[in-house]
């Protein structure tokens, strides 16, 4: 990689930081479309991160992607914020522009896009998981059209939260109401590496539903293998990933990047190899 002075920069903040795939992800669109810019992985402590941001600021960067567990904390200190990342509670792509900080967060959108052909509005929804993936995931599926989405959580306080903050359209369950689902998600880290599988029958899911999960370490989850083993259409966490960059690198560098088979197989493999 050679860059000038005038390199665009920007980069990934969380704590830790060492697992993300971001810049592997950013890094390979700069070489693809010869840019003169920079991603860089951004080490931040949960106390450092507001001053490490308007440090970023001062730095001259174009802005920052934002993850766990600073995305909160992103949205409280923005001075401007989309729609869509008021809705989600959360900020996961920062834009400095002439001092200011714009927040935004591209998660939900990336999630509805990885679906590819999945209708949406076909039928409800059931989103495991009421963490800030779980409301950008159901945010986005409302915004597109999803009649209803069910939320089922461990602790139901956190998913009833959920449904308050998102209003109509959002409905709280005990238990999974597979029979009717027109898509199922996993929004929890059951399943991610290290984590014990969720312990899910899905034998009650009508033959059309679909199943995605969006953990992505590991690309097949349990989940995902037994929809398979049913003949469902199974869609796993990388589109997500993939397509949620996508805003940040357009509004940083000024290219529309594309999600193709490329780069699915270049972070694909970096995934497969931690
Ligand atoms: N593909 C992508 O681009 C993408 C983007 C963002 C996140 N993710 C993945 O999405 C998952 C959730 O992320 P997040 O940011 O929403 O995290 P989070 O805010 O910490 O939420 C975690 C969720 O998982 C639930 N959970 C955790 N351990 C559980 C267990 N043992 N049994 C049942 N439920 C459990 C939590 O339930 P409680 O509320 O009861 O604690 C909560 O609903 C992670 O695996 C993350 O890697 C993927």
């Amino acid at each position: 990689m050679t860059i000038t002075a005038a390199a665009r920069l920007a980069g990934v903040l969380g704590w830790p930081v060492a697992h993300s795939r971001s810049p592997r992800l950013h890094g390979h669109w700069i070489a693809r479309h010869g840019l003169d810019a920079a991603y860089l992985p951004l080490p931040v402590r949960q106390e450092r991160f507001e001053a490490a941001v308007r440090a970023l600021v001062d730095l001259g960067f174009a802005g920052a992607n934002v993850t766990l567990p600073h995305k909160e904390a992103a949205f409280a200190l923005c001075d401007t914020r989309t729609a869509r990342a008021e809705r989600a509670g959360a900020v996961n792509t920062l834009v400095f522009r002439e001092g200011r900080i714009e927040g935004d967060c591209t998660d939900g959108w990336g999630f509805v896009r990885a679906l590819g052909d999945v209708d949406v509005t076909r039928g409800p929804a059931v989103v495991l998981g009421a963490g800030g993936a779980a409301r950008a995931v159901a945010a986005a599926l409302l915004d597109e059209g999803c009649p209803q989405v069910v939320v089922v959580n461990r602790s139901r306080a956190r998913a009833e939260a959920l449904a308050a903050a998102l209003g109509a359209g959002v409905a709280v369950a005990e238990h999974p109401p597979l029979a009717g689902c027109a898509l199922l998600v996993n929004a929890t880290s059951r399943g991610m590496l290290g984590q014990p599988p969720l312990d899910l029958d899905l034998a009650a899911l009508p033959r059309g539903a679909a199943v995605a999960d969006i953990v992505y370490v590991p690309l097949e989850t349990p989940l995902l293998a037994a929809a398979r083993a049913r003949g469902l259409r199974a869609v796993n966490g990388l589109g997500m990933l993939l397509h949620q960059a996508r805003g940040g690198f357009e509004a940083w560098f000024g290219v529309r990047p594309e999600v193709d088979e490329e780069l699915r197989r270049v972070v694909a493999e970096d995934i497969a190899r931690r």
